[in-house]
């Protein structure tokens, strides 16, 4: 596999997460002034979008519940979730975020 295309820097401002698809993978995507960060959309407690959620800091918080999942490395911080959500590699090409979802 390989890195694929999913976003621009500037389609992403700092502080917002985005949903895409990458290679039947739904990827949550978030920028952190200045570096990217991709995980698993899927909440482990139930199945919100954590795209939806929202970020303060390198945290992400559940839309439904409220659980937080640190950004960078996809840690499970309080309840309801136990479970880490997996991360996925990002790199920046000039303007261009890439995904690589097999690594
Ligand atoms: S679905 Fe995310 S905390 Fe419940």
């Amino acid at each position: 596999m390989a890195y694929q295309f999913v976003t621009t820097i500037t389609d992403l401002p700092p502080g917002a997460g985005k949903l895409f698809e990458v290679e039947g993978h739904r990827v949550a995507l978030f920028h952190l002034n200045g570096s990217f960060h991709a995980m698993d959309d899927i909440c482990t407690h139930e199945e919100a979008s954590l795209a939806e959620g929202r970020v303060d800091g390198e945290t992400v918080e559940c839309p439904w519940h409220g659980a937080l999942f640190n950004i960078k490395t996809g840690a499970a911080l309080t309840m309801p979730a136990v479970t880490p959500v997996r991360t996925y590699a990002v790199k920046v090409e000039g303007d261009r975020v890439l995904v690589d979802v097999a690594i």
